[in-house]
This record gives structure tokens, C-alpha cells and sequence, in this order.
């Protein structure tokens, strides 16, 4: 898999650098290619995969949107919850639904790292990102 990263705002694209980024607007030519991205991170951090790998749940029994049939990617980072501190925090958790991004949630020291995504459907897979300030890139596909 070929990894896509935005110099405006860190958003990967999967597979081909989009015409213009999603979250950002930034163009094409904002786009760099990092095949290594995520292994870089957990390279740069070897024993980092336990407060930085997204640990992904997903529910089909929304509580919150009972009338549809809603599907919640509840997030946290990570297994050992990562520190929210001034210098060193989660900055964004960003969703995909068959490799195409849904949405994002930015983060900030105030928060705790953990979000839920409310997505009309979960498609075949859905990944989830995340960047640390300090530690980059880190990913995990949803479990159900
Ligand atoms: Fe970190």
C-alpha cells in the first residue's frame, strides 16, 4: 500500500494522492509519498505500539442515533491511554471506510484521546489514524 501525506494538515490518502486533499483543500502537489509512514513511527519508537495503536471497536446498537442504523467506531489511544500533555498529545484521529476517508476528530491537550465515529455504514473495513505530535503515525483496522 502506498501512503499520500498532506503538508497542510498530515492527512494520509491511501493508494493515489488526491486531486485536492479532503480535510485541508491543500492540492495535489502538497501531496509526498511515504511508503514507509507507520513503519517509520513504530521504528522510531519500538516499544511506542502500546499507547499509540488505535484500539478500534465498533457497534452496530447505536444508543445515540436508535432510528437508523447507525454504526460506532468508538476509538481510544491507546491500550495504555497516551498522555494529553502541552507537547506531546494525539493531534487528530482520522477515519476510513474502505480505504476513503470519512472524517476527522482533532484533538487537543484538554481532551482525552478517545472519539466515536457515528458512519451510516461500515462498509467491508474500516482503519482508523492517528498522529502524535511527538511520535507520528499510527494505524489499526477495526475489529467488530
Ligand atoms: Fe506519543
Amino acid at each position: 500500500m502506498s501512503f499520500f501525506v498532506c503538508k497542510g494538515c498530515g492527512y494520509v490518502a491511501f493508494g493515489r494522492a488526491p486531486e485536492k486533499c479532503p480535510v485541508c483543500g491543500a492540492p495535489q502537489t502538497m501531496f509526498g509519498q511515504n511508503d514507509r509512514l507507520f513503519e517509520e513511527s513504530a521504528q522510531n519508537s519500538p516499544e511506542g505500539g502500546g499507547k499509540h495503536t488505535p484500539v478500534v471497536t465498533v457497534n452496530t446498537d447505536c444508543g445515540m442515533i436508535p432510528e437508523k442504523s447507525c454504526t460506532d467506531v468508538l476509538v481510544r489511544v491507546g491500550e495504555t491511554l497516551h498522555p494529553m500533555e502541552e507537547k506531546h498529545f494525539i493531534s487528530f484521529i482520522d477515519c476510513y471506510v474502505d480505504n476513503e476517508w470519512v472524517s476527522r476528530v482533532q484533538l487537543t491537550s484538554a481532551m482525552y484521546p478517545g472519539v466515536v465515529f457515528h458512519l451510516q455504514s461500515a462498509g467491508k473495513a474500516v482503519t482508523v489514524v492517528e498522529h502524535c505530535s511527538l511520535h507520528g503515525y499510527w494505524k489499526a483496522e477495526a475489529s467488530s
